[in-house]
């Protein structure tokens, strides 16, 4: 039998961690775009830089400096990426998901992804966070396209619940308990670089899209094909193009996000402990 060239390349960026560490996750955390320097929140065993792991996708965007942290959120194992590689910086979709297909063959069972989003919904403010309970990928290319990884799991997966219910319903109780206020939504992955316009949010309106970004939907079919339980929480960093008189631009979106951080991170951080 001929090997998959993609399980091939994943099975040796595998190998390219095991020889730094042993680390066993249980939770895999993708930090978006601006969201804070959340390392501080863990207690550091080791990290591992993506430049060190050969032919592992490496961003070219500044801001999204490139490693994996591992240690732990109160007792749970973890597994943080600071820096995720986008589907415009010119990878191939596959690669776009060698670090989440890592993370699951490393132990992880848990992903949750977050990221910096624009708002769709008319009733969002530029820095809520945004609970999210499904996606829209019609506009992403899908990253399973090409031979299927059997080892990773079947050809045609169900999507039917990507972002699972219990975790959901554990960050919304977090929220709660520590007063953050949370909106729920369906999160629409563009391809960009470049933001969307008016008339392609009026669409994403219509077709039921609260949050637009540029990540997420990608790492998430491919996580869920592999068989992790997957939760996320976007930032809104800025209302999407039409809905506010200012055009966008990269520098703000990341100083929004970062005036969220306090409050994500400790979401992120009292929602994770419970996910032991
Ligand atoms: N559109 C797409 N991606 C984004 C946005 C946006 O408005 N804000 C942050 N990431």
């Amino acid at each position: 039998m001929s090997v998959n060239p993609i399980y091939e390349k994943l099975t040796s960026c595998v190998e390219a961690v095991r020889a730094r560490t042993d680390f066993v996750p249980k939770v895999a955390i993708v930090l978006g775009s601006g969201l804070g320097d959340y390392a501080k929140q863990i207690r550091v065993e080791t990290e591992v830089s993506y430049a060190d792991i050969p032919g592992f996708p490496v961003s070219t965007v500044p801001g999204h400096a490139g490693k994996f942290i591992f240690g732990y959120v109160g007792d749970v194992p973890v597994v943080c990426m600071k820096g995720r590689v986008h589907y415009y910086e010119g990878y191939a979709i596959s690669d776009v998901v060698i670090p989440i297909r890592l993370m699951k063959l490393l132990g992880a069972e848990i992903l949750f992804l977050t990221n910096a989003a624009g708002g769709v919904n008319t009733s969002f403010h530029a820095g809520d966070l945004m609970l999210i309970r499904d996606h829209i990928a019609a506009f992403a290319p899908n990253p399973l396209i090409g031979p299927n990884v059997d080892e990773l799991g079947t050809r045609f997966p169900d999507m039917s619940e990507v972002y699972d219910r219990k975790l959901s319903q554990i960050i919304l109780d977090t929220a709660q308990e520590y007063d953050v206020y949370l909106q729920e939504g369906v999160y629409t992955q563009m391809t960009g670089p470049s933001y969307e316009s008016p008339a392609d949010v009026k669409m994403l309106r219509v077709l039921g899209c609260d949050a637009v970004g540029m990540s997420t939907v990608v790492e998430a079919i491919a996580a869920r094909h592999c068989g992790m339980r997957i939760c996320g929480i976007s930032c809104i960093s800025n209302l999407a193009a039409g809905l506010s008189p200012n055009p966008l631009n990269h520098k703000e979106v990341q100083e929004a996000a970062d005036k969220a951080a306090p409050k994500f991170q400790k979401l992120v951080t009292e929602s994770v402990k419970k996910f032991a």
